[in-house]
């Protein structure tokens, strides 16, 4: 019996990419589901083809629009009854140099991928604190923990979660919440294409890392394996971004160097 088996789990960025391997790894082991991102059509789309669709909502939000979340979320916890798992994934990109980047782009990239994040936790931990039990995980990456070229405010962006969630999970140990934080390397998704570029248009880019990344069900597995053991934090990937993280901690100066090098994009 898996466990994940009757859990209520929020996805939100479920309409694509590593959100929607999540929710059909999670529909397919029992999880019901709360499927969130702007595109309303592609999540009911979604929803239709999953393992038990009638026990499943669609929700649309949008991260960008925080202030809007709180409301969303408590017009949604009385149909559901509770939250169990809040994975938060919804996120953007960037492939731009820094100084070509509108600092424009850079605040949107912090209010989704930040704001958006820490909105949702707010939004839903008062239910959590009250049950003393859940689990918040947020989908970060590589990039929140190595600085990247083309990424400056992606990493940024990303770096934050990391920083926040560690005050957070320290705040919440004594109500038994688990704080998982997830650093996937490359994984085949359309990241790249949905990126932003220095002006906020689509990068509409083919990345070839990407498309040798790992597969997004596999990145769905192995963060549902993590959540599921009750870790705090897991990179997950293949080839140099897997490691990356690991030799930041042992070598700065070779970390320079293969910040440098990595000029992808
Ligand atoms: N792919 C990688 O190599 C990689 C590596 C490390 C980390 N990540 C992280 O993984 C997460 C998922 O990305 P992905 O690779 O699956 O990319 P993706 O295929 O582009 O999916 C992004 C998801 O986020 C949603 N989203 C974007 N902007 C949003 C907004 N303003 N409000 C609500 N939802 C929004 C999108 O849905 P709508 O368009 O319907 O709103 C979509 O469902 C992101 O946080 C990304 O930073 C990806």
């Amino acid at each position: 019996m898996s466990w994940f088996l009757n859990k209520k789990v929020w996805v939100t960025g479920a309409s694509s990419g590593i959100g929607k391997a999540l929710a059909q790894e999670l529909a397919q082991q029992g999880a019901s589901l709360v499927l969130s991102s702007r595109r309303q059509d592609v999540l009911e789309q979604l929803k239709s083809t999953l393992n038990n669709p009638e026990q499943h909502m669609v929700v649309p939000l949008d991260l960008e629009r925080y202030d809007a979340l709180a409301e969303i979320v408590n017009k949604t916890l009385p149909a559901t009854g509770q939250i169990d798992i809040l994975i938060n994934n919804g996120g953007i990109s960037q492939r731009e140099l820094a100084m070509d980047t509108n600092i424009e782009v850079d605040r949107k990239l912090m209010d989704i991928n930040y704001f958006g994040t820490i909105a949702m936790c707010k939004a839903i931990l008062p239910d959590m604190i009250k049950r003393r039990s859940g689990s918040i995980v947020c989908v970060s990456s590589v990039a929140g923990i190595m600085g990247t070229q083309l990424r400056t405010g992606y990493s940024g962006s990303k770096f934050a979660v990391h920083g926040y969630m560690e005050g957070l999970r320290a705040e919440l140990h004594q109500h038994g919440i688990q704080v998982l934080v997830a650093a996937p390397g490359y994984v085949n998704t359309d990241v790249a294409l949905n990126a932003m570029n220095g002006n906020g248009q689509a990068a509409m880019l083919k990345d070839q890392n990407n498309l040798d990344g790992i597969s997004p069900k596999e990145c769905a597995l192995s963060l549902m394996q993590a959540i599921e053991r009750g870790k705090h934090e897991v990179i997950i990937g293949k080839g140099v971004s897997r490691i990356a993280p690991w030799i930041k901690r042992l070598s700065p100066a070779l970390t320079r160097h293969i910040q440098r090098k990595y000029t992808d994009g």
